[in-house]
């Protein structure tokens, strides 16, 4: 399907649920709030890539944690749930940033979906989505 629509209704605070859209699994994660100071305590010129991958953005948006974040809902973060090095499906609520570890070959991803160690040259990608409705996200 080129769009899905998930209903996030039910995703409580510190839990996420995983979409399939186009074959790919998105994780949808709603954050806590410690996630999002974590996220946000971080100058993104420091990262290994500094560049916010959210193909709602500008190509050169730099990755600070609003610009990985849903517009106007920091809370939700929607990213394609697949390693930046060879593809693997990262773990959630793991790793050395308390967000996401990829167990192929020692990727850590912090609660952001930045890539913070191991070989991933990138942060997950954050596909286009919009908000359609307090409670559905589409994605597509
Ligand atoms: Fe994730 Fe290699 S595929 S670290």
């Amino acid at each position: 399907l080129a769009q899905v629509d998930v209903d996030v209704s039910q995703i409580a605070e510190g839990q996420s649920v995983t979409a399939r859209w186009r074959g790919r699994p998105v994780f949808i994660r709603h954050r806590t709030a410690a996630e999002i100071e974590e996220g946000r305590g971080v100058d993104p010129a420091s990262l290994p890539d500094p560049v916010a991958r959210n193909e709602n953005l500008s190509p050169d948006a730099p990755a600070t944690d609003e610009n990985r974040a849903a517009e106007g809902a920091e809370q939700w973060l929607v990213m394609v749930g697949v390693c930046t090095h060879l593809g693997c499906v990262p773990l959630g609520q793991s790793g050395d940033y308390n967000g996401w570890f990829c167990p192929c070959h020692g990727s850590h991803y912090d609660t952001a979906g930045r890539i913070r160690s191991g070989p991933a040259p990138r942060n997950m990608d954050v596909p286009v989505f919009e908000f359609i409705s307090e409670s559905t996200v589409r994605i597509g």
